[in-house]
C-alpha cells in the first residue's frame, strides 16, 4: 500500500495570537511530530489550504520555518483565508501552473492526484469565503485529466463543491461547482474528492464519486445542522488524513491524534468480562 497524510485548516496566526484559546502554530507542530512518528514512510505530505488565518506574509514565513527540513515532501495548497501572492512571496520556489495557480500534479503509482487551486481572488473581497474554479483552472484540469487517461484520479481541493448539510457552511463552498461536476460526468477515471475547509470529518457520496473532509488541526466546527454561522467553532482534538492506496481501493483514514495521545492503547483481550 502506499500512503499520504493530509494535515488541512492549520490557520496560523502571527505570535502570541489564538484561535478560541488554541495556538495554530502549536497545534501544527503537535501535527508535524506525531505525522513524523507514526509515519516516516509516507510518501508525501498535502497541506489542504487555509495554511494561514489572515493571509500575511508574517503568518506563511512560521509556516515556511515550521516544516524547514521536513523529512516528507509537502504539496502546498490555498485556502479561502490564504492569499496567493504572499504565498508566492513567501515560497518563491514552488512551482505554479502555468495560469499563476498553485495547482499540481502529484504520480503515485497508477495513481494521479490532481491538487486544485480554489480561492477566489484576487482581488479578496472582504468576507466572501467560496471557492471558485475560474475557466483558467478549469482547462488546467481537464488537460491533466486528458495525460490521465488510464489512471486513477483523485481532487484534491480545499473547497467542497457539494452540500454537507451545515446551511452556513453549504453558502460558501465551491461557487462554481456544477462546471466542476460537468468535467467529472466526463471522466470516469475519478474516483474521490479530498476537501477540508468545513473543520469536522465528514464522508459520502456526490455526482459519482466519494468524497473525504478531514479536521483542522487547530478548531473545529460543531456539529449543527441547522446552524446559518459558517464562523462557529470548538476546541475539539484535532486531527489529520491518512490516505492509503492499493490496487483494489482508496482508503481515507482520520488520525485524531490529540485523542491518541492521552489514550494508551488496551487489548480487549486482556480485559475482565
Ligand atoms: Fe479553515
Ligand atoms: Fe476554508
Amino acid at each position: 500500500m502506499r500512503k499520504i497524510i493530509v494535515i488541512t485548516d492549520i490557520h496560523l496566526r502571527s505570535a502570541g495570537r489564538d484561535i478560541i484559546g488554541l495556538y495554530p502554530l502549536k497545534q501544527l507542530e503537535k501535527a508535524l511530530i506525531h505525522v513524523k512518528k507514526a509515519h516516516p514512510d509516507a510518501e508525501h505530505l498535502i497541506l489542504m489550504g487555509d495554511l494561514t488565518h489572515s493571509g500575511h506574509t508574517e503568518e506563511f514565513e512560521m509556516l515556511k520555518a515550521a516544516v524547514k527540513g521536513y523529512p516528507i515532501p509537502i504539496t502546498y495548497m490555498l485556502g479561502n483565508h490564504d492569499k496567493r501572492n504572499s504565498f508566492i512571496k513567501t515560497f518563491p520556489k514552488i512551482p505554479l501552473a502555468s495560469t499563476g495557480h498553485l495547482q499540481t500534479r502529484i504520480e503515485l503509482g497508477n495513481d494521479v492526484l490532481l491538487c486544485l487551486d480554489t480561492l477566489n481572488g484576487p482581488p479578496y473581497p472582504e468576507n466572501q469565503h467560496n471557492g471558485i474554479l475560474c475557466k483558467d483552472r478549469l482547462d488546467w484540469l481537464n488537460k491533466e485529466l486528458d495525460k490521465s487517461i488510464n489512471k486513477r484520479v483523485s481532487l484534491f481541493m480545499h473547497h467542497p463543491p457539494h452540500n454537507i448539510g451545515f446551511p452556513g457552511m453549504d453558502k460558501i463552498k465551491l461557487k462554481n461547482s456544477s462546471d466542476l461536476f460537468k468535467i467529472i460526468s466526463q471522466h470516469s477515471n475519478i474516483c474521490h474528492i479530498f476537501t477540508g475547509h468545513v473543520h469536522r470529518t465528514i464522508s459520502g457520496h456526490t455526482n459519482g464519486v466519494g468524497f473525504s473532509i478531514f479536521k483542522s488541526t487547530c478548531h473545529q466546527t460543531p456539529m449543527a445542522l441547522d446552524a446559518d454561522d459558517s464562523s462557529l467553532s470548538v476546541p475539539e482534538p484535532a486531527a489529520y488524513g491518512i490516505i492509503l492506496f492499493d490496487d483494489q481501493s482508496i482508503i481515507a483514514h482520520t488520525e485524531d491524534y490529540e485523542i491518541a495521545i492521552q489514550s494508551s492503547s488496551t487489548s480487549l483481550d486482556a480485559m475482565p468480562d
